[in-house]
């Protein structure tokens, strides 16, 4: 069951990426939302090990937050509105991390207990843990939240309880070789007027904005690893908050982010929407991530595709 459900996937995941790379072919350049300007090289994922690609991650995106004295906020008096702690210190390396993609195929899973067993544990946008403790546990220690989360009045920011006492980064692209001046004119949502609001009634919750140019590093780095061309959008979150982990934990287990075999057209565990496209991209370069990360894993089949987790090295593990 295992082994057939690996090699349909892998060829799902394959065809996903190719079809995607033929749309450059057959549109000439076809659509380039964010004016991505990509230069570099793009190499083969799978002839690397999982060192030297996470390695490499580390090199070449490192994940940052908008600092007090960035501009345009500092000009505007908005830079002390930013939290004086990081998101996470600097020294301190957690034993365990886990992150939690909202995927349908968490249903049933019954891994609630494994991924409450983590130091930390990361989730994403408005993914409740209410009622569904047993698949995929109660403990969220940061939540990375999109611009939309952010913004839309029927997420409830400013005042449900999802988004306090934890740390947040919030996200929203900006355009890829724009400055934080332009991307602060121009973003897709208006993340900002609801992220200061909130910093203003929460201030004890540590609530970041991710600088955008961090997403087009860790795009750049998906498309030097991969052979075929990939569509030109953000990554995912789920690749986010991996690269934001591994800096400071031993390893990081990443739940259903490679569907196990309980796969399903559901898009997410909390809402029963089917849309297969949730798991295989259709904004995101999400196959892509996906391939790199099976590159980057070392914990063995059953555990990836019967148990629904990969593990991957963090940075000071592999000494990088
Ligand atoms: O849908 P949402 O963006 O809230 O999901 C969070 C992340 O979980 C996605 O960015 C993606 O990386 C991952 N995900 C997935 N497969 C799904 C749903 C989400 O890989 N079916």
């Amino acid at each position: 069951k295992i082994s057939k459900h690996k090699s349909q996937l892998m060829i799902q995941l394959r065809r996903v990426l190719h079809d995607e790379s033929s749309v450059f072919k057959a549109r000439g350049e076809g659509s380039n939302p964010y004016n991505v300007e990509y230069i570099g090289p793009r190499g083969p994922y799978d002839k690397k090990s999982a060192r030297e690609l996470v390695c490499s991650l580390k090199k070449k995106a490192l994940v940052k937050m908008v600092q007090k004295d960035d501009e345009p906020f500092k000009s505007m008096g908005l830079g002390a509105q930013f939290p004086n702690q990081p998101v996470f210190g600097e020294d301190k390396i957690f034993e365990s991390c886990a992150v939690v993609s909202s995927a349908g195929s968490l249903l049933a899973s019954e891994l609630g207990k494994t991924i409450d067993s983590h130091d930390v544990v990361l989730r994403f946008n408005h993914a409740p843990t209410k009622d569904y403790e047993v698949d995929v546990g109660c403990k969220t220690t940061v939540r990375i939240v999109n611009s939309q989360v952010i913004s839309k009045p029927e997420f409830n920011y400013l005042e449900s309880p999802l988004y306090s006492n934890i740390k947040i980064v919030a996200w929203d692209p900006s355009k890829y070789n724009h400055t934080m001046e332009q991307w602060y004119q121009n973003p897709d949502h208006d993340i900002f007027t609801s992220y200061f609001k909130h910093r203003m009634l929460k201030p004890e919750t540590n609530a970041h904005i991710l600088n955008p140019s961090s997403l087009w590093d860790l795009w750049d780095y998906i498309q030097a690893h991969m052979p075929l061309r990939i569509r030109r959008n953000p990554p995912s979150s789920g690749f986010l908050g991996l690269a934001l982990l591994l800096p400071h934990c031993a390893h990081v287990d990443m739940f259903e982010f490679i569907p196990s075999f309980r796969m399903t057209k559901r898009c997410h565990y909390y809402d029963n929407l089917d849309d297969i496209s949730c798991t295989f991209g259709v904004w995101h370069p999400l196959s892509a991530e996906k391939l790199l990360l099976l590159s980057m894993n070392i914990a063995n089949d059953t555990e990836v595709f019967r148990d629904g987790y990969i593990r991957i090295p963090g940075y000071q593990t592999l000494g990088c």
